[in-house]
């Protein structure tokens, strides 16, 4: 404890006081959160798939003609950005992921069309090749091996088509090594020079991807191979920082940690060392926990979702990622605190 810290002393100093009421809370309160500050995460599907994802309760997969009336419903209610994910049907899935720089594909498709009729929403891109390789991983695959060189160069132009679609902001999620620094040049020499990269900085091999796997339909596809030859080991902290280092230097204009509650002490940790703008994600399966325990009577949702969310700024992350991003701007747009 500091020395010339005054805590005063029970009875004079009463820690409930000003705990008594709504407005006395919100006076004291030192985190917040704007619906500004969150991110929609939303599955663009082929036309051919389902809405539902069975593993994913209460999130749907939009195809291009509906995005607009769901994302309009966000905007309504205040969310100001949204990170797009494509689901195609298998038969454009490839070993060579070659329907990534196809410029009508789902991604660019649905770009353009936000755009038109949000020209104030910021758009987001995932950037790997899960969604369009055949065998689920992040990269072009040679035998065992995930290839890094040879992938980010596709990366790179995969990046550039969704650029040149109206793409706002490029987030590789794939955690090889030197995609920012090479997505970077690429656009730059395009003329690219404004579009904003969000990296995937400290990215866990974690289980909680499985229900988004599940929306994409790579879980199965991967079986029981794994990322763990690029995505970070839970056990490592110093390992993210320099990872999410060399990103920032390689260009990156905002980071990210991901997944979000299980790693807040490395969310923690990235902001308190770069102070750059950090992101966390909330993933599918750390959603997917609270729509469960909702359903079977054990949690309240809302409480749960906004005390995650809440959880997340206090670590300091600055925007986030998440499934709830609807529900919590509706929410605070009814002035939860
Ligand atoms: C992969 C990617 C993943 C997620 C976002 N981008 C999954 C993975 O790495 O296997 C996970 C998001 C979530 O679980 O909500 N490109």
């Amino acid at each position: 404890m500091p020395k010339n810290l005054v805590l005063g002393q029970f009875p004079e100093t009463r820690m409930r006081r000003t705990r008594q009421f709504d407005w006395s809370r919100s006076l004291v309160a030192e985190t917040h959160l704007s619906s500004r500050e969150l991110i929609w995460s939303v599955f663009v599907r082929d036309g051919t798939l389902p809405h539902e994802v069975p593993t994913l309760p209460g999130v749907k997969r939009y195809a291009v003609d509906e995005i607009i009336d769901s994302v309009g419903e966000a905007y309504d209610a205040g969310v100001r950005a949204v990170a797009l994910f494509p689901v195609l049907n298998d038969e454009k899935k490839s070993d060579d992921a070659l329907e990534c720089l196809n410029p009508e594909g789902l991604i660019p498709e649905a770009a353009r069309r936000l755009k038109k009729a949000f020209p104030d929403l910021g758009l987001i891109s995932d950037v790997a090749l899960d969604s369009y390789t055949s065998h689920g991983h992040d990269g072009l695959v040679k035998g065992d091996e995930v290839l890094n060189d040879e992938t980010i160069n596709l990366l790179a132009k995969h990046a550039l088509v969704h650029a040149d679609a109206g793409i706002d902001v490029i987030s590789p999620s794939d955690m090889l090594d030197g995609r920012i620094g090479a997505i970077r040049t690429l656009l730059d020499q395009k003329g690219y020079h404004n579009t904003l990269i969000l990296s995937y900085a400290a990215k866990y091999a974690s289980c909680l991807y499985g229900p988004f796997r599940d929306a994409l339909g790579s879980r199965k596809k991967l079986g029981a191979k794994h990322k763990k030859s690029y995505q970070l080991d839970p056990r490592n902290v110093n390992e993210a920082i320099r990872e999410t280092g060399l990103d920032i230097q390689e260009g990156a204009d905002m980071v990210m940690v991901k997944p979000a509650l299980l790693y807040l002490d490395v969310l923690a940790k990235v902001k308190e060392t770069f102070k750059v703008p950090t992101c966390a994600f909330h993933v599918s399966g750390e959603y997917a926990m609270l729509k469960n325990a909702v359903h079977a009577g054990w949690l309240n949702y809302e409480q749960g979702l906004m005390e995650m969310l809440i959880a997340c700024k206090r670590a300091g992350a600055d925007a986030i990622i998440t499934y709830g991003a609807v529900d919590a701007a509706k929410l605070l747009k009814d002035g939860y605190e």
